[in-house]
């Protein structure tokens, strides 16, 4: 045989310390983001049916939950609120005494350490499902910023260390920029749901916020799935207006865009893997067709390696004690 010129790749794969010093990307719980969705009312824990292993939970069963995720080591939790009523314009979601202001208080007055991020939208207290204020069937943008505004005061107010606005209208981060400074929150960061696609996988979480829209869809503001080069606007637009954080979501069918922005914008990136990401795994796992660990290892790492430095996700408390577990 003639000698055969190539390389050999293999030798940094040949055992699994050899291959674990040549790791590029990891996964830490320090990256990882709990969602909780708080609901009024008392004694509830109640599972998501489409989501296995997420829970609503009421005050009175919201410390035994924060104190789990404290302890396995997850460092911040994002807020989602189901209040008892809901009304045209939303005011459960900047009431003082909302559900997600007293969870705010109560979570800071019980785990001072935890990171508490609180997610800034209507749509969970609006009667219509809407993310802003509706005219004529259409969605307001100058007019509902007032509202996001005010929304994110109180939660600050409230104690909330982040405040997460995620109701895609334009001017969202200059409005609640302005609106913290004003009310002397200079300090507290705005991470933007920057880049939000009108996606299908929310399915599942407009079951558990019970925030499905009553009429129409949400793609006067979320973006066009096929759209990447309006993706760069939307960071480049909310950084330029205050944001500390830029997020992008869904995660999985847009790591091409998570990767983009992160090369071109210097913030801390964040992707949110959303409620469809999580109950498709879940699903085909209850099945066994797939091996439920592997899997979520290896999408969360796609997401670190394509530029994420922080998730969003259902499956945190798993990966946290699989993390541990390994240690
Ligand atoms: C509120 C909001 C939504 C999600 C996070 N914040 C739903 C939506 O825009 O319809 C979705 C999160 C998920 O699917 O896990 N605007």
């Amino acid at each position: 045989m003639t000698e055969l010129q190539f390389k050999r790749h293999r030798r940094l794969r040949s055992s699994k310390v050899m291959r674990e010093i040549v790791q590029e990307t990891h996964v830490h719980k320090q990256d990882l983001i709990y969602p909780l969705f708080v609901a009024e009312g008392e004694g509830i824990r109640r599972e998501v049916s489409s989501m296995p292993g997420v829970f609503q939970l009421s005050l009175d069963c919201l410390n035994e939950e924060v104190g789990e995720i404290s302890s396995l080591g997850i460092p911040a939790v994002v807020l989602f609120g189901i209040p008892h009523e809901k009304d045209e314009l939303g005011k459960g979601a900047y009431h003082d005494h909302g559900i997600v202001q007293k969870a705010i208080t109560q979570i800071k007055e019980n785990f001072p350490e935890m990171l508490v991020i609180a997610d800034t939208c209507l749509c969970e207290f609006t009667d219509h499902g809407h993310c802003g204020v509706i005219k004529d069937g259409d969605v307001q943008n100058d007019s509902s910023l007032l509202l996001l505004a005010q929304t994110a005061v109180s939660q600050a107010k409230a104690g909330a260390d982040i405040i997460a606005p995620s109701n895609m209208m334009d001017g969202f981060v200059a409005a609640i920029r302005q609106g913290l400074d004003e009310a002397g929150f200079s300090h507290i960061p705005i991470m933007s749901y920057a880049v939000k696609y009108s996606s299908a996988f929310y399915g599942p979480f407009r079951d558990a916020a019970d925030s499905t829209p009553q009429f129409g869809d949400r793609k006067t503001y979320q973006m066009n799935p096929a759209n990447r080069l309006e993706a760069l606007r939307e960071a480049e637009s909310d950084l330029e207006e205050g944001a500390d954080f830029l997020m992008v979501k869904p995660a999985l069918a847009y790591l091409d865009i998570i990767r983009e922005v992160k090369d071109r914008y210097n913030a801390p990136m964040v992707a949110y893997n959303v409620s469809g990401e999580y109950s498709m795994i879940k699903a085909a796992a209850q099945n066994g067709w797939l091996d439920e660990k592997a899997v979520v290892m290896e999408k969360l790492i796609a997401m670190k390696r394509a530029g994420a430095d922080l998730i969003i996700t259902y499956f945190a408390k798993d990966v946290a004690k699989w993390l541990n577990e390994a240690k």
